[in-house]
């Protein structure tokens, strides 16, 4: 590390990605500007340090992320979402995708499908793989391929079996059971709040809203105005908003409107993981120096998750980080089908030095 401008001996991690984990970064700082919105939570039994949740995001929050992103000051994340078929038949991908060695606190693992029974034995199994905390249900995911089972997004369609799901899973499980929903399956289906109320009644410890309806898929802005009221219904139960976050100020303003108990981001980190350790108000994360150290911490620990597959896999961080700023354009044409890693992080050091 002596090449390196800082003096790192207070983040032993972000040159040596196997370091222990280490929670400071997690407290919000007092006297901060969010410091009365951001704070502890609790699921079910599940103590989290901080509100701040990383979302579930397929091929993008794998391990290396979930834990770069809770060295940040994420309080929980959620794994990406895994079939309860692919579980049920114990594929080593599957696992080997949820599995998380990170020890950062809460963890979640999300599980997908439409049959109660199938679903009930998956989480099970995830439990005793002794890898999470929770086990959250993934009743939002647009993508046909799920949709077409009656998992996913349908199941807002079906609020009956979404509710046996949960019944289901809580019976064969001792940790918490959460699940992660949208809006409605269209404008014109707007149902979230009985939905709501469906899954709370049948068990639910913790209930994610995604401001966008399945037809929206991931386009056009969260509709924030259909949040409102669901603390009410939620009484107790944590409430998690989710879209568009991406700023202190959104953060007010949605907490204004709605009440939530907790704030989920997800494309808003793609690139800028550092936005966690902003809203806690952990200054000392946020110098432009350390831009470069964490985007080479998170390589190099994609390069020992994945082996020769972590550029590939990298490119959407890559891309991230790039985003916005001068002069990317042009790398990021070069760097689209690069695979050396070597490249990819003097590219980055080059960018970083220059921005
Ligand atoms: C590439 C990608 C993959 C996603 N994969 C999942 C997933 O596995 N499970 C899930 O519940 N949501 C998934 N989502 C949805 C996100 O968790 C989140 O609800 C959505 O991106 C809205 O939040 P945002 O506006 O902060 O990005 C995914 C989103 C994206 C962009």
């Amino acid at each position: 590390m002596s090449s390196d401008p800082l003096n790192f001996s207070s983040l032993p991690w972000i040159g040596n990605p196997s370091a222990s984990f280490d929670s400071s970064a997690q407290t919000v700082v007092e006297g901060s500007e969010l410091s009365k919105i951001i704070k502890p939570i609790k699921i079910g039994n599940v103590q989290l340090p901080n509100n701040l949740v990383l979302a579930p995001m397929a091929g993008v929050t794998d391990g290396s992320f979930r834990q770069l992103c809770a060295r940040l000051g994420a309080g929980y994340s959620v794994s990406e979402l895994a079939s309860c078929k692919a579980l049920q038949m114990r594929s080593s991908q599957t696992i080997d995708m949820i599995k998380f060695d990170g020890n950062t606190g809460a963890y979640a693992v999300q599980i997908f499908g439409s049959d109660p029974d199938l679903m009930a034995e998956a989480a099970a199994f995830v439990e005793s793989l002794n890898i999470c905390n929770i086990i959250d249900i993934n009743m939002g995911c647009p993508v046909s391929k799920v949709v077409k089972t009656g998992a996913g997004s349908a199941l807002m369609k079906t609020p009956d079996l979404a509710a046996n799901i949960i019944k289901a899973v809580s019976k064969s499980v001792n940790m918490p059971v959460t699940c992660k929903f949208r809006i409605g399956w269209n404008e014109s289906s707007i149902n979230v709040k009985e939905f709501a109320q469906a899954v709370i009644e049948a068990g639910a410890k913790a209930i994610t809203v995604h401001a966008r309806t399945r037809q929206a898929m991931y386009t056009g802005p969260a509709q924030w105005q259909y949040l409102e009221g669901i603390k009410e219904i939620a009484g107790a139960v944590p409430f998690i908003a989710n879209g568009d976050i991406t700023s202190k100020e959104n953060i007010l303003e949605l907490y204004e409107r709605t009440g939530c108990d907790g704030f989920m981001i997800g494309r808003g980190c793609v690139g800028k993981p550092w936005l966690f350790s902003e809203l806690l108000g952990h200054k000392e994360l946020l110098k432009p120096e350390l831009r470069f150290p964490i985007f080479r911490h998170q390589l190099v620990d994609m390069l020992m998750e994945h082996g020769s597959s972590a550029v590939p896999l990298f490119r959407v961080h890559l891309f991230g980080y790039l985003k916005n700023h001068p002069h990317s354009a042009s790398l990021r044409r070069s760097l689209c089908v690069e695979r050396n890693p070597n490249v990819v992080l003097q590219a980055g050091k080059d960018f970083f030095d220059m921005n």
